[in-house]
């Protein structure tokens, strides 16, 4: 744990001390700090600034924490206080504020530094002051909870950089299952063989050019009888190369992050039972490796999934909803789920569409869409709504088979989503996360250096408290 966050009496730390302050626009004469995050020692006090007031929201909260973790680690403090009062005292709801700025302190300090020899990781501490700690019981619960939160967001970051050599459906379901016997979560895997008995042809079919076969990897937390679980499919494609729809050079570098969907599933997961929460969540993950050899699958094949649905495929490169479509049955059919929500780097198309400030959603139920919509404003990990309007469909409609797996360059995110519907019962709650624009910073951002972000974690989380 790199950094550990912690409710403190205010007047009980003897250390280096933060004092966050609004900026006052008279900067030369007080040499205030303007910039939100901006940190500057004034007769030996350090004062973080808030920025404007008008302008202080959870999110700058959470950028200030960033900005405090990284001040942390390159000034080598690795112990500091930040006074809580002057947060408090702008009139901001107090439990988010504690909890933004706590996910940003975590969230600001992640390094992928394993594969270096000069590791760039230390281990930090912070205390929030607040007077009458033990009055705020409720503050140390938001630390707390923030903290596991943020924990799990750096765990998927972590996960997605992983390289292919390292991660594929086989180490990433022996990982799983450690997790799940560590916080106590059930773990079942499906194998490639289990699943083409089952019928499940199309999962199958994308990982037939891999030397580690495709396979389902299932974690449930808190499943009881007559409660019907929420689902999370996450999509984990240890490697797309595309297969024979063979990817270029420019694209088929950073496609370890293709399990992106599968890690975030995967560290809710592992925050769902840290947090012990009452609502029963599973979580599927869709292993595979879309790679090229004569096993492989082939442009032409005609598969026939799980539903019996018959598939011709266009393009190998777009096996995300392959695996996805075998693991929505499955789904549907072992749980009958109240909300059964994906995530998946599924389309290019997506950051046309939305760029790299939101996911794409897709969803044949308002409310669970509407739902999502607000946990992505609070998290600030947003998303904007995509139609499934019928007349989409046109474009994958079959000739030889029931549908194809591509249709052209229109729309291209609505078509991810309408294939994935083909696989989805219209009375279950159903959406479609595109995360494929979030699934790496390409430049360093306020709480994430640059590559995985584990978009989707916080977004999750939040959703699933709200229903509890
Ligand atoms: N994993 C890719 C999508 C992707 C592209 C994610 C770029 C992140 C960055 C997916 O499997 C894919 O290749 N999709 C195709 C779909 C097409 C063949 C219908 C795409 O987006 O071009
Ligand atoms: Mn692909
Ligand atoms: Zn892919």
């Amino acid at each position: 744990m790199p950094i550990t966050v912690k409710l403190t009496e205010a007047g009980k730390f003897d250390g280096t001390i933060l004092y966050p302050s609004i900026a006052t626009g008279a900067t030369t004469l007080t040499g205030t700090p303007e910039e939100a995050g901006e940190i500057v020692q004034i007769n030996g006090v350090y004062v973080v600034s808030l920025g404007k007031k008008e302008k202080l929201t959870n999110e700058t909260l959470r950028r200030i924490g960033g900005s405090i973790a990284k001040w942390m680690a390159r000034f080598q403090v690795n112990d500091c206080a930040v006074q809580l009062e002057p947060i408090l005292k702008t009139g901001i709801s107090p439990l988010p504020a504690v909890q933004a700025l706590t996910e940003g302190l975590v969230l600001g300090n992640f390094k992928f530094d394993k594969y270096l020899a000069t590791k760039k990781s230390t281990v930090l501490s912070v205390q929030l002051l607040a007077a009458g700690v033990d009055a705020h019981s409720s503050l140390e619960g938001a630390v707390a909870s923030a903290s596991i939160t943020a924990e799990a967001v750096n765990l998927a970051r972590e996960l997605s950089h992983e390289p292919p050599n390292v991660i594929n459906p086989q180490t990433i379901s022996d990982l799983a299952m450690q997790l799940a016997t560590q916080y106590g979560l059930t773990y079942r895997e499906i194998d490639s063989k289990e699943l083409e008995k089952m019928g499940a042809g199309a999962i199958v079919a994308v990982g037939k050019g891999s030397l580690t076969p495709s396979r389902l990897i299932i974690l449930e937390h808190n499943l009881k009888d007559g409660q019907k679980p929420v689902v999370l499919v996450g999509k984990t494609l240890t490697m797309d190369t595309g297969g024979y729809s063979l990817k270029g050079t420019e694209n088929i570098i950073t496609m370890k992050y293709d399990k992106t969907g599968g890690m975030v599933v995967l560290a809710a997961m592992v925050a769902v039972a840290r947090l012990k929460l009452d609502t029963p969540v599973v979580g599927i993950l869709a292993a595979a490796e879309n790679m090229i050899s004569s096993k492989a699958y082939r442009p032409d094949d005609i598969l026939t999934a799980m539903n019996g649905k018959t598939i011709e495929i266009i393009s190998t490169d777009a096996e995300g909803r392959l695996v996805l479509a075998d693991a929505l049955t499955y789904a549907e059919r072992t749980y009958t789920p109240q909300a059964l929500i994906d995530i998946a780097t599924l389309t290019g198309a997506v950051s046309i569409a939305l760029g790299d400030n939101r996911a794409g959603l897709l969803s044949n139920n308002d409310t669970l869409a509407q739902k999502l919509y607000e946990s992505g404003e609070f998290t600030y990990e947003r998303v904007w709504r995509l139609p499934l309007d019928t007349e989409y469909f046109e474009q994958i409609k079959g000739t030889d088979s029931d549908i194809k797996n591509s249709g052209g360059r229109k729309a291209g995110t609505i078509i991810g989503g309408m294939f994935l519907q083909q696989f989805i019962s219209e009375d279950v709650p159903w959406a479609h996360l595109d995360i494929a624009g979030m699934m790496m910073a390409e430049k360093e951002m306020p709480y994430c250096p640059k590559g995985g972000m584990g978009f989707g974690v916080r977004l999750f989380l939040d959703y699933l408290k709200n229903i509890s």
